[in-house]
This record gives C-alpha cells, structure tokens and sequence, in this order.
C-alpha cells in the first residue's frame, strides 16, 4: 500500500490482472487514477499489483494499493477485497480484467487445459464479482466491467480458441443476467470485447510475423493499444455512463463489424 486517505468524495476502481507491466489491466489504472478515482490492483502476482500501486500513486497522487490474490480463489479475493474495503474509499467500481489466452486446438485441448481457461476468465469473473458487488448493492452504487473478447463473437479467429472463445462468451452471459439483476439496485453491468490488443498475454506463444498478421488483418491497420482498452474501461467505470447497462462494446479496429 501507498497511501490510505479515505477522502470524502472519492472513490475507489479495482482493477484485477493489473500487475502485468505492458497490459490492459495497469493501463486502466493509470486511466481511473487520471479520472481521480483511488485504485486498488489485484494480481496473482502480488509484487507486480504493488508495482503498479506505487507507479500509480506516484504518477497520480491519488490512493491505491496492490494486493495478491488468485481470482479462481474464493477464500484469496476475500481477504484481498477486505484490505481493500479497510485501506480505501468506497468501491464504485470494479474491471474485471484478469485473463488468460490458449491458443490450443480442440483436439488438443485437456480437461485440466479447458478448466484452466475458463475458470481463470469466467469463474474468476464470477467470484471477484460476487465478493465486490455485495458492497456496492449495499451502497446503491456501482459499475462492474468485464473483459470478454472479439474471440466470443467471431468463434475464435484471432489467437485464442475453443476454451478461450467459449470462457469470453460465458462473460457475455453472465455480463447480461447480472445487469438485469443488479439494475433496480443502482448496480451496471457491462462487457468489453477487444480485438487484437499489443501485450505480453501472447508472450512465448507468437512470432513476430504472427503479431503483424494480426495488425494487417485490422481495417484500422494496427493492434490495439491497452490505453485504447482502458479509455473505454474509463468510461464504463465512471458516472458517464450511468445509464448504461447489459451492454457489450466492441473495440476492434474494425476486425468485427455488427
Ligand atoms: N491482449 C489481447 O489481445 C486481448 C484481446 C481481448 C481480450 N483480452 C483480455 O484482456 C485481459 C487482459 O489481457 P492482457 O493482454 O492485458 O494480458 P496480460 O497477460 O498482460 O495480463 C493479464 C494479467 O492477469 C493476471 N492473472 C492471470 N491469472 C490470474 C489469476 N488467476 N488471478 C489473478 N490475476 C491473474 C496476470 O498475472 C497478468 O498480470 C484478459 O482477460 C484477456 O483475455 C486481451
């Protein structure tokens, strides 16, 4: 932890799978903490959460903290979101952000392989939500994000697979049901489904040539930037969008066009 003032009148974004340097998660961080919100960052790698806690605050001046957790873990992100609740202001918002990719093919796929995948992105989801959102019903208040993935959309066809696809949709859904839910209780819920975005997420799994091939497959003719990602995570983690909930934004360059 940085910092623990408990202004009146700001509030708090956690930001799970923040800890990775060039992702979209830290690049969130940063965005909230430019809107003036405190932050606290989750990862599984807990010097990397502290590591972007302290370049946030730095940069920022706002409050934050960095704390460990496994999103899969019931009994880690409790513990995790009650430093939280005890270190910051009131949590409005949440961006679940945490994921990982597998490029796999079906037949290649384990039963351990397919439950890695969809537990860390659809069940890590689900607890981390659980956990933050009772807060915000009590409150009144709050907007929860989730990343899913052009890959839910299309069926794959990016990098990710059968797993990857399939965990990405299940965030639709549950993206969908829980805003139906959560909304007479002041609570949004929405998804964000990039495209191709420039991180370490594929790292020790790609090519170079790989890596333009997917920029070259874009109308806009590039691979996203994690800020193009957290701009939006901004927007649907703030006031602005109030009004907005069950929704799923597309953000891909022009690679998926509804
Ligand atoms: N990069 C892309 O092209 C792209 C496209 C669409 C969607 N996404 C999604 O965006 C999210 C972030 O991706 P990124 O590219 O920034 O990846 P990244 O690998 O840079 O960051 C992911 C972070 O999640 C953390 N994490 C992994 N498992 C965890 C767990 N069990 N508990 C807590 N933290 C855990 C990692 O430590 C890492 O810091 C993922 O959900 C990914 O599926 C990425």
């Amino acid at each position: 932890m940085t910092q623990n003032t408990a202004d009146a009148g700001i509030r708090t974004v956690i930001v799970t799978g923040g800890g990775s340097p060039r992702g979209i998660g830290r690049a969130t961080a940063r965005r909230v903490a430019r809107d003036g919100f405190a932050v606290a960052v989750i990862d599984l790698d807990g010097a990397a959460a502290e590591e972007t806690a302290r370049l946030v605050a730095e940069e920022f001046g706002v409050p934050t903290i960095g704390v460990a957790a496994n999103v899969t873990d019931e009994a880690s992100v409790d513990a995790a979101v009650s430093a939280i609740e005890a270190a910051l202001p009131p949590v409005s918002g949440l961006a679940n952000i945490a994921g990982i990719t597998s490029p796999v093919p079906f037949f290649d796929t384990t039963l351990d392989e397919w439950n890695r995948v969809m537990g860390i992105n659809a069940t890590g989801t689900y607890v981390v939500t659980k956990r933050v959102a009772q807060g915000m019903v009590e409150r009144g208040h709050g907007h929860i994000v989730n990343m899913s993935s052009v890959s839910a959309q299309r069926g794959g066809g990016v990098f990710g697979k059968v797993p990857y696809s399939a965990a990405k949709a299940a965030i639709l859904g549950f993206t969908r049901a829980l805003a139906r839910e959560l909304g007479p209780t002041g609570v949004t819920v929405n998804a964000v489904t990039p495209g191709v975005v420039s991180t370490d997420i594929r790292a020790g799994a790609t090519t170079d040539e790989l890596e333009a091939k997917l920029a070259a497959d874009v109308p806009l003719g590039r691979q996203a930037t994690a800020d193009d990602i957290a701009n939006l995570f901004a927007f649907l983690l703030s006031d602005e969008s109030a009004y907005i909930t069950g929704s799923t934004y597309d953000i891909n360059g022009g690679s998926h066009i509804n």
